[in-house]
């Protein structure tokens, strides 16, 4: 049977994956699932650990879920490694939140400086996981989930120089799901076509005669609910930018097309309900009471309230399709190839591809208009430089980094802001 390894396994999202597991047993006949966690984890890997066990008992499967601090242990022969590790824990999110607004700019768990802490922080522990998984593992998929996604996912193929890597987000997953309703139709009705970096991309779609119904689409859009993760104000996009956009930009592109608007609420959110981590951490304390309950079996409904739900869809789909070679269509984060031609071929984006044995063979966009291929090059050199940076441990170049990101200003108020990021996450950047 197929081992699965997963790091953070404490995570309240392991339901979701085990949901999606169990699901999908018949593709992917599993024996034994390691969970990981480390020793600030431990109360949460058991308690979350116990539910996915109850999980699986109430299924038709036999499968052991393995609860571990020893991570060398849960790798050991596995066949799929998944990652959903936040190093330095929710507190470490509401620094990356706070800091920046501070001084007036975006904190947010991906995007702006508080991404690019994100980074620093966790490319170290993914290059750490690559090496272990050279020595025990060297044949298995890594599925990373761990955030900023393509940045970590960049981070392995570059510096960890491991090819088999799939970087996946519920981004695209919510949009494929919940649009093509708009229009009265099914996902399957409509091809779609993504093209980007994680958190940064945009998609057109087409009918089933090939006719471009994006515009269609983005009318909708403006009538209706559309379906945005939970953790992202819905502020509207310019109508006159996506006429001439002729796309539709990820929820996250609300940071950068409306700016103002997204701070705006940002501020008023820290100063009333608190910051998404610290709405988070209310709405995990009550996911653990309910997974501490020993009569539940299946995954609760309150985990929708999470930013990345759906996960599962994306993760359990791009691991059976691995396995039993399904060439299914799943937007990931993986080597360009040539797939956006503005980009080089070797670097990581977020695109369509069919997904099989050999991984992820990417769907052609082709070239990008003025205005996208100009935000894509800059943000993907702000990634290159994040990822140099957290490696070498460079100032310069992380300082090259906060100053071209569209979200941070620069000079001395951005530096101070750095200065302030680098002190308070001192326990979790060794190479700095
Ligand atoms: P969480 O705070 O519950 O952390 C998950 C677990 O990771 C915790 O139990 C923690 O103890 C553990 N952990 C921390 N450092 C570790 C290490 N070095 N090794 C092993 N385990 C470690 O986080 P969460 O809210 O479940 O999110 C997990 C990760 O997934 C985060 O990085 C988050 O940003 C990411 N995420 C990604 C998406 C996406 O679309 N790709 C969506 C949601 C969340
Ligand atoms: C989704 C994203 C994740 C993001 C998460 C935050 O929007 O795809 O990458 O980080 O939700 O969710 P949370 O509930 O933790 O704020
Ligand atoms: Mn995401």
């Amino acid at each position: 049977g197929v081992k699965i390894a997963t790091i953070g396994g404490g995570s309240s999202y392991t339901p979701e994956l085990m949901e999606g597991f169990i699901k999908r047993y018949n593709e992917l006949p599993i024996s034994e699932i390691w969970l990981v966690d480390i020793e600030a984890g431990k109360e949460k890997l058991e308690i979350v650990g116990a539910m996915a066990q109850r999980m699986w008992d109430a299924s038709p499967y036999d499968v052991q879920v393995h609860l571990t601090l020893d991570r060398k242990e849960a790798l050991k022969d596995a066949d799929f490694v998944t990652t959903q590790f936040r190093v330095g824990l929710l507190d470490a999110r509401v620094k990356d939140e706070r800091i920046p607004a501070y001084y007036g700019m975006l904190g947010q768990e991906t995007n702006g400086a508080g991404g690019m802490f994100k980074a620093f922080r966790t490319v170290p522990v993914i290059l750490d996981i690559v090496e272990d998984m050279k020595r025990l593992c060297p044949n298995a998929w890594l599925v990373n989930f761990a955030n900023p996604s393509g940045m970590v996912t960049e981070a392995v193929v570059r510096y960890g120089k491991w090819d088999k890597v799939i970087g996946l987000c519920n981004v695209p997953v919510m949009a494929t799901m919940l649009e093509p309703g708009l229009i009265g139709k099914k996902t399957e009705d409509l091809i779609y076509k993504f093209a980007g970096l994680n958190h940064f991309h945009w998609h057109k779609v087409a009918d089933n005669h090939g006719n471009d119904v994006t515009m269609t689409l983005i009318d909708k859009m403006y009538q209706e609910d559309n379906g945005l993760p939970q953790n992202i104000y819905d502020t509207p996009f310019e109508r006159e930018l996506l006429e001439q956009m002729k796309m539709i930009p990820c929820a996250y592109h609300r940071y950068y097309y409306q700016e103002e608007e997204m701070l705006e609420h940002a501020l008023e959110e820290y100063r009333t309900v608190g910051t998404r981590a610290q709405q988070v951490k209310r709405t995990e304390h009550e996911l653990f009471e309910l997974y501490k309950d020993e009569n539940l079996d299946h995954k609760p409904e309150q985990l929708q309230q999470r930013g990345g739900a759906y996960y599962s869809d994306a993760a359990c789909e791009t691991i059976a399709s691995i396995y039993a070679n399904k060439e299914t269509q799943i937007v990931v984060s993986t080597k360009n190839n040539g797939a956006l031609p503005d980009l080089p071929a070797d670097c990581v984006v977020e695109v369509t591809a069919y997904v099989g044995a050999q991984g992820a063979r990417n769907v052609a966009f082709g070239e990008l208009p003025t205005a996208e291929r100009g935000w894509l090059q800059v943000m993907k050199a702000m990634e290159l430089l994040t990822i140099e940076a957290a490696v070498t441990g460079n100032y310069g170049t992380a300082l090259q980094a906060f100053t071209l990101n569209p979200l941070i200003t620069s000079g001395k108020t951005a530096k101070r802001v750095m200065d302030e990021l680098f002190i308070a996450h001192k326990a979790y950047l060794p190479n700095f």
